[in-house]
């Protein structure tokens, strides 16, 4: 209420003749109280019209030098306000005296608080107007020369797993095989089953495999083991002729070390086609050997096993005067072949897979396939 009034008034207020008399009860009482002579003006001064004198000037100043604009028009606000000689404040601290002495010491306070908000401000609008021109001094300095030469941007690649996995896609490509993904987290019958893996075999050990703690009803899943779960996968959806190749991770629970990790990658190969040999499948994996390391790769088979190809081989490479040990092949097992309803009688294809870092150490000469995970970007870089 008194806010409001004292806002209503405010065009008298300003002007400093308008200090306003109290004439309320209590005023009177004290402007009794207050001795004669003690103001200037020869009377006393109510502490309301003195807070409202307070209020009125904060706010015509703030109004002022809020639109302030440039150093002559702070000087004139300056001088307006908080001119020393005939100031507005100047006049406000003269009323002082001729408040009652009891009330003094708050208006005294009132008066400081007032003084210091506005001189704070004052003093924000000075910062704001130098500080300005500083700025733009500033960025005068600092404009670009475009006569100076550029500084280079380092652009990030491909990761050497990821440009290998694209580059066997490639040359596989060029040989018919079509790229397919399959899920990392598998079942039982994906995994093992279906490859001719029963439930005894050492195999499927929990020590050799990342057994999850979720299980798909009553069937455990497992991070897959090999990406021979593909082939599964695409001859359960796709009838032959078939050529599919799948890079992806596996996992096994093996101690990392120069030639293991307990996550890696492998190059998946299937085909099947009538009247596909042995001698077939000797002569993609070299196609593949020559395009991916570069030259004349030989490729050599030994008797092996693995229970999902009959017969089955593992296969070297000689590159470099060297026979090196890639992965393990075979022609598909036909109770693979049965177990996705194939015809065994019918159908017939080989199969293959190999180790992603194996070739890929080998092509940049990577002594510790640990070095591609971790990480390291002046390692990452030479590639
Ligand atoms: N899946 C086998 C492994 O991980 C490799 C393989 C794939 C062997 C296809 C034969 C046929 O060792």
């Amino acid at each position: 209420m008194r806010r409001g009034r004292h806002l209503v008034c405010r065009s008298r207020l300003r002007s400093r003749s308008a200090v306003t008399v109290s004439k309320g009860r209590d005023d009177a009482a004290r402007a009794e109280a207050q001795p004669a002579g003690g103001t200037p003006a020869g009377h006393a001064v109510a502490i309301e019209s003195f807070l409202a004198e307070l209020a009125a000037f904060r706010e015509a100043a703030s109004e002022s030098l809020g639109r302030v604009a440039d150093a002559a028009g702070l000087e004139q606000a300056r001088v307006e306000f908080l001119g020393a000689r005939s100031g507005r404040l100047k006049a406000i601290q003269k009323l002082l005296s001729g408040l009652a002495a009891g009330d003094r010491p708050a208006g005294g306070r009132h008066f400081n608080d007032a003084k210091a908000a506005v001189t704070a401000f004052f003093a924000d609008v000075q910062e704001r107007l130098v500080g300005g021109g500083a700025a733009a001094g500033a960025a005068a300095a600092d404009a670009i020369d475009v006569t100076l030469p550029g500084e280079p941007v380092r652009l990030g690649h491909v990761h050497p797993i990821t440009q290998t996995i694209r580059r066997v896609q490639e040359i596989m490509a060029r040989l018919g095989f079509e790229s397919v993904d399959g899920p990392e987290v598998e079942d039982q019958w994906h995994n093992f089953e279906a490859l001719a893996i029963p439930a005894e075999h050492p195999a499927r050990d929990p020590l050799d495999n990342f057994y999850l703690a979720v299980a798909r009803g009553a069937d455990p899943l497992l991070l897959r083991s090999q990406t021979s779960t593909v082939q599964i996968r695409v001859m359960e959806n796709r009838r032959p002729p078939l050529r599919i190749v799948s890079l992806g991770r596996v996992y096994r629970p093996d101690t990392a070390d120069a030639t293991h990790y307990p996550m890696f990658h492998q190059v998946e190969g299937l085909l099947i086609e009538p009247g596909t040999t042995m001698a077939h499948l000797k002569s993609v994996l070299r196609q593949l050997a020559s395009s991916f390391l570069g030259g004349d790769v030989h490729v050599r088979f030994r008797p092996s096993f693995f229970p999902f190809t009959e017969p089955s081989v593992e296969f070297d490479m000689e590159w470099g005067g060297r026979w090196i040990e890639m992965g393990g092949a075979g022609m598909v097992d036909p109770a693979v072949l049965a177990a996705v309803g194939y015809d065994p009688d019918e159908v017939s294809g080989f199969a293959f897979g190999l180790g992603v870092e194996r070739i890929a150490a080998r092509r940049y000469g990577v002594a510790d396939i640990r070095d591609f995970y971790r990480n390291d970007v002046r390692f990452l870089r030479q590639f």
